[in-house]
């Protein structure tokens, strides 16, 4: 099945500022449209969207994009097969030619890649969680919800610590989401009794916005309230310190002070108020912070760092980190890398890196769900969605309910499956070493020498070329989202940490597992997950086993991933060596990657777009 219709447009987000969609149109007339999504406390090393820096809308309009997928790259894939998801990105990333996307944009790239991964779940008849842990081998299972209480920093007046968060310790959402709502409310009236009635309306991502507020004190209404609730929920900051490092100093709260006066000050409100985890605690710029981190005792963590500013969504990135074991989660925000083979690419390098998933919304968002059936595909370990507050937001909320519901109805028809129950892991009784209260922290040893900065992967080059090729064979390269494909090397294996992770996930306590335990549907070659859609019409056909194809499964057992349709004819083997040539991934493994190909040369750059 190829694509036959590419539609940009340029639509709003929730900032009221222009963003990049994309609609994509397959030859049986199914679609999928993608929103790109954007940050306000963007990290130096995303990847670069492309804006018209012109008049219309303050330099921040995306027509330029828009002209761009019209005029130059929907011609070159009308008739392209979809759910190549490896090679349709890296055909892209190819044509932009840069290191960070600047020629098309990351915005391009991603409205594209978007739209094409969901393209390939709708052709699949597949929801798109179960879509996505069937390509990448994984568990669905809830994350739990980084719920974004009250904030500051670049998403609202007032406090400097971008997001006061709670993660209710149940990953179900029916009983999260109301826990948050309670929550909410609640905060709600205590901001206003604290700080007036300008307290209550909110900033970016829905969360209260308290001006005048200091951080201790909302720090102790959380605390207190928690224990009023019997501790129904944890407490984690995103401090997204970058936005109040000077470059020499951090100017919190009237005072100018340096990362180890930070960690001093989180170390002290972690004995007090007991936080679960703390996001980008210093910029990532400042090295004596970077130093500070890879001090803290792995063994002895007071709370769980976690990345997001440092490793922005970046395989490499995340694995340079890892050799220090500097952070113990990363945060995955697809447009900060700007394709969806690149976030599978970051996925896997954090899981192999053993830190936990944190799939992240931005603060400029739009009704665009994705990242909810991403993250419950993947059974990544948390999502941040914000408060319930806002209609992007509620979207994903709203979502995540819906997996549930559909998840419940499930169950009542066909009643529990005993193999396909598993109790859900709570990684939040974790040990972790907290001090007593009137115990002191670990104590944090000097810093030693300046990091390295962790490199990114080097892009190819542009070619001028056709990449669809109607009724003809897709380019089957080998590393595509299957995750047992021999190129693709990425661990996909689900819940598979390294022995150095400190922080496993252990059994329910007997508290928790009293109560009942929600069916997560494993999905597994030889216990496929019950298909939600199974009286809906196929109208995506499986191509017909042709020779050297990949073997088609028995029958009742599901593919993983379409299997390659027909090798390539005469004419399609220069379009494959070419294709294979635009291919970084088989470029870097190649060992005559380059040469021999007629699409290597003398073809001039993409640049003047
Ligand atoms: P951003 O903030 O979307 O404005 O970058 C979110 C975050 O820092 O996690
Ligand atoms: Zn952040």
């Amino acid at each position: 099945m190829g694509i036959k219709n590419i539609i940009p447009s340029q639509v709003l987000n929730s900032r009221g500022e222009p963003t990049l969609k994309v609609k994509m149109v397959a030859e049986n007339g199914a679609t999928a449209w993608f929103i790109v999504p954007g940050g306000a406390s963007v990290g130096a090393g995303e990847a670069q969207k492309k804006l018209d820096e012109g008049e219309s809308y303050g330099g921040k309009s995306v027509t330029a994009c828009v002209d761009l997928i019209n005029n130059i790259i929907a011609p070159k894939f009308i008739g392209y097969p979809v759910e190549h998801q490896d090679d349709f990105d890296s055909l892209l990333i190819a044509l932009d030619g840069s290191e960070n996307k600047e020629n098309l944009g990351a915005n391009t790239i991603l409205a594209l890649s978007g739209a094409y991964f969901k393209l390939g779940a709708k052709l699949s008849k597949k929801p798109l969680w179960q879509y996505i842990a069937e390509a990448r081998g994984t568990n669905p299972e809830f994350p739990r919800i980084y719920a974004n209480m009250v904030g500051g920093g670049k998403h609202a007046p007032g406090l400097d610590i971008q997001e006061f968060m709670i993660i209710p310790k149940s990953n179900q959402p029916i009983e999260a989401v109301e826990l948050i709502s309670q929550v909410y409310g609640t905060l709600k009236n205590i901001m206003v009794s604290l700080y007036g009635p300008a307290a209550k309306l909110v900033g970016d991502e829905g969360a209260l916005a308290p001006v005048g507020a200091r951080t201790e004190v909302v720090l102790e209404a959380f605390a207190n309230l928690n224990s009023k609730m019997d501790s129904k929920f944890e407490i984690a900051l995103d401090v997204a310190a970058n936005s109040f490092f000077d470059g020499t100093a951090y100017q919190f709260e009237g005072q100018s002070i340096h990362a180890s006066d930070l960690l001093a000050i989180y170390e002290d409100w972690n004995n007090k108020f007991d936080l679960y985890s703390i996001e980008d605690p210093f910029a990532e710029t400042d090295l004596e912070g970077l130093e500070l981190l890879k001090t803290i005792p792995k063994d002895k963590k007071p709370f769980l760092v976690v990345g997001d500013d440092y490793t922005v969504t970046n395989a490499a990135k995340i694995a340079e980190f890892a050799k220090e074991q500097i952070f113990d989660g990363v945060i995955i925000k697809p447009d900060q890398v700007g394709s969806i083979t690149e976030m599978f690419a970051a996925i896997d390098a954090a899981r192999q890196a053993g830190n936990e998933i944190i799939v992240s919304h931005r603060s400029g968002e739009s009704n665009d769900d994705f990242i909810v059936d991403l993250a419950y595909g993947i059974g990544a370990f948390g999502i941040k969605i914000g408060a319930p507050c806002r209609g992007e937001r509620i979207a994903k909320y709203n979502r995540l309910l819906e997996i549930e519901y559909a998840l419940d109805a499930l169950q009542a028809k066909n009643g529990p499956v005993d193999n396909t129950v598993k109790p859900i892991e709570t990684p939040l009784d974790r040990p972790i070493n907290k001090p007593q209260p009137g115990q002191a922290s670990p104590a944090m040893p000097k810093p030693q020498k300046p990091a390295s900065s962790p490199l990114p992967a080097q892009p190819g080059s542009v070619r001028d070329i056709h990449f669809g090729q109607p009724n003809q064979a897709p380019p089957s390269l080998a590393s595509n989202l299957n995750p047992n494909s021999q190129a693709n090397n990425q661990p996909t294996g689900p819940k598979s940490v390294p022995a150095s992770n400190t922080h496993e996930r252990s059994p329910l306590t007997p508290a928790q597992s009293s109560e009942p335990v929600k069916t997560t549907i494993p999905v597994a070659p030889t216990n496929p997950p019950s298909p939600l859609n199974a009286t809906a019409p196929n109208v995506a056909p499986t191509p017909p086993p042709v020779a050297g194809s990949a073997p088609t499964p028995a029958a009742g057992q599901p593919s993983v991933m379409p299997a390659p349709s027909t090798p390539p004819t005469q004419s399609g083997a220069s379009f494959q060596a070419g294709t294979q040539a635009l291919n970084p991934t088989l470029r870097a493994s190649s060992p005559d990657a380059g040469q021999n190909n007629d699409l290597a040369n003398g073809v001039p750059p993409l640049a003047p777009l």
